[in-house]
C-alpha cells in the first residue's frame, strides 16, 4: 500500500457533476457579509483584552496588521485550494483527491483540531459577556461554576451550556441561513461601531506610553494570539461552487471582509488601550469592562447584548464546519462509519453531532481561554500551511485541472502564505507545540491503527 494513494479525481468530478448543481447565487456583497459573519466573535470581544494586558500592550494594533497580513494571503490560497474541485466544499475532500489521503488525513485532523476547539473558545467568549449582562440584573453565578481563569473557579457551566444548547439546535437540522447571518452581521457591526462612537471621546493618549511595553516578541506573540480572531474567513472560500463569478467575487470576498474586520479590529484595539491602561484589559468582557470605566453603564449592556448574539452564531458556523469534517472523514472510512450514520427524521450527522458537541463542551467547561486560542490557531495555521504548499505542487503537477480561482502570482504569494503561518506557529508557547504534537501524534496512531485499513481506497473497485 502506498503512502501517498490518492483518490480518483475524475471520480470526484464525476461524482460533483451527478449531484445536485448548487445555484450559482452570491455575489461579492454577500461572500462579505458571509466572511463578516463568520469572523467577528470572540476574538475582538474578549481576546483583544487579553492580548493588550498580556502580550502586546498598546502595540495590539501592530499585532493585528501582522495577523490579517497572514490570513490575506493565506486565504487565497485557500481560495484556489477550496474551489479547483469544490465538491461538498471541504478542503479536506480535495486533498484527498489531489494530495493522497495522508496529507488529506493530517490537514482533516488539524480542521478538526481548529474547529472543535474553537468551538470551546468561542463558547468561553460567549459565557463572559453573558455573565457581564446576568451582572447588570445584580444575578452572579458561584464562582466555582462561573470561569476556570478566575479563582476559585472549577467549572464553566454557561460555556458548557450554550454548546450543548447548539449541539441540539444543529442535530434537529437548524442551519444558519444567508438571512439571519445578514442581520447578525449587522447586529455585530453596530454593536463595535457603537463601541468606537461612544467611546472615542474618552482617550487618554498618556495610556499608549509605553507603546510596546513587551517589545516586538510581545507584538509578534499578540499577532499569533489574536489570530484567532480573523478564523473564519475560510467560510467564504468554501462557498465557491455557488458565487456567480468566483475569479472576481471570491478575492474580493475574502479580501473585503478581511480588511473591514482588520480596520474595526485596529480600531477597537486602539481605543481600548487608550482608555483603560492595558494592564487592567484582561478581563473576560474587556469592552464592556471599557464602556463601564467610561462611564457608559447603558451601552455597555447592549454591546453585552450584541456581542452574545454574534458570537452564538460563530458557535454555529464553527460547530456545522466540525461535523461535517467528521461526516466525510466517516464516510471516507478514515474514522468509524457509525460517525456518518444520518438520523432518518432530520436528515443530520446526529451522531457525530452529539460527539464533538459533547467534547466541545466539556473542554469549554473546564480550559481557560487563552489555551485553547493557542491550540486552535497552531492546528489552523499548520492547515494553511499545508495547503498553500499544495497550491504550488498542484500548479506543477497538475497544471490543467480547471480552476475557478487562481492565486496571483505564484509561488509568490503561496510562499508568503506559508511563510507568515509557521513564523506565527513559532510565536506560540512551548506548551502549546507540545499539545498539538500530542494531538498529531494521536493522530498517527489512529491513521496507521485504523484508518488506512479501514479506508474505502481499501476497496478494490476504489483504487
Ligand atoms: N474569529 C472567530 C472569533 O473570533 C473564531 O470568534
Amino acid at each position: 500500500m502506498s503512502l501517498f494513494r490518492k483518490k480518483d479525481i475524475s471520480k470526484l468530478l464525476e461524482e460533483k457533476e451527478k449531484g445536485n448543481q448548487l445555484k450559482r447565487a452570491l455575489g461579492a456583497f454577500d461572500l462579505t457579509m458571509l466572511g463578516i459573519g463568520a469572523i467577528i466573535g470572540t476574538g475582538i470581544f474578549v481576546l483583544t483584552g487579553t492580548a493588550a494586558a498580556t502580550k502586546a500592550g498598546p502595540a495590539l494594533i501592530l499585532s493585528f496588521i501582522i495577523a490579517g497580513l497572514a490570513c490575506a494571503f493565506a486565504a487565497l490560497c485557500y481560495a484556489e485550494f477550496a474551489s479547483t474541485v469544490p465538491v461538498s466544499g471541504s478542503v479536506y475532500t480535495y486533498s484527498y483527491a489531489t494530495l493522497g489521503e495522508l496529507v488529506a488525513w493530517v490537514i482533516g485532523w488539524d480542521l478538526i483540531l481548529e474547529y472543535l476547539l474553537a468551538v470551546s473558545t468561542v463558547s468561553v467568549g460567549w459565557s463572559g459577556y453573558f455573565q457581564k449582562l446576568l451582572s447588570g440584573f445584580g444575578i452572579h453565578l458561584p464562582p466555582a461554576l462561573a470561569s476556570v481563569d478566575q479563582p476559585g473557579g472549577v467549572f464553566n457551566l454557561p460555556a458548557f451550556l450554550i454548546v450543548l444548547l447548539i449541539t441540539w439546535l444543529l442535530s434537529r437540522g437548524v442551519k444558519e441561513s444567508a438571512r439571519l447571518n445578514n442581520i447578525m452581521v449587522v447586529i455585530k457591526v453596530t454593536v463595535v461601531l457603537l463601541f468606537i462612537a461612544v467611546s472615542i471621546w474618552y482617550v487618554k493618549p498618556a495610556n499608549w506610553t509605553p507603546f510596546m511595553p513587551f517589545g516586538w516578541s510581545g507584538v509578534f506573540g499578540g499577532a499569533a494570539f489574536v489570530f484567532f480572531a480573523y478564523i473564519g474567513f475560510d467560510a467564504v472560500a468554501t462557498a465557491a461552487e455557488e458565487v456567480r463569478n468566483p475569479k472576481r467575487d471570491l478575492p474580493i470576498g475574502i479580501i473585503a471582509s478581511l480588511a473591514i474586520c482588520t480596520l474595526l479590529y485596529i480600531v477597537v484595539a486602539a481605543l481600548m488601550t487608550g482608555i483603560v491602561p492595558y494592564p487592567k484589559l484582561n478581563d473576560p468582557a474587556p469592552i464592556s469592562l471599557v464602556l463601564q470605566a467610561a462611564g457608559q453603564n447603558w451601552v455597555a449592556g447592549f454591546v453585552s447584548l450584541g456581542a452574545i448574539l454574534g458570537i452564538t452564531t460563530v458557535l454555529l458556523v464553527m460547530m456545522y464546519g466540525q461535523t461535517r469534517i467528521f461526516f466525510a472523514m466517516s464516510r471516507d472510512g478514515l474514522l468509524p462509519k457509525v460517525f456518518s450514520t444520518v438520523h432518518p427524521k432530520y436528515r443530520t450527522p446526529y451522531v457525530c453531532t452529539w460527539l464533538v458537541g459533547v467534547v466541545a463542551a466539556v473542554l469549554g467547561g473546564f480550559f481557560p481561554l487563552n489555551k485553547l486560542a493557542e491550540l486552535v490557531n497552531i492546528g489552523t495555521l499548520a492547515a494553511f500551511t499545508l495547503i498553500s504548499i499544495g497550491v504550488i505542487v498542484l500548479r506543477y503537477k497538475q497544471p490543467d485541472l480547471p480552476r475557478a480561482f487562481r492565486v496571483p502570482f505564484v509561488p509568490v504569494v503561496p510562499l508568503l502564505s506559508a511563510g507568515f503561518c509557521l513564523f506565527l506557529m513559532t510565536q506560540l508557547p512551548f506548551d502549546t507545540w507540545a499539545a498539538f504534537l500530542i494531538w498529531l501524534v494521536i493522530g498517527c496512531i489512529i491513521y496507521f491503527g485504523y484508518s488506512r485499513q479501514h479506508s474505502t481506497l481499501n476497496q478494490p473497485t476504489n483504487n
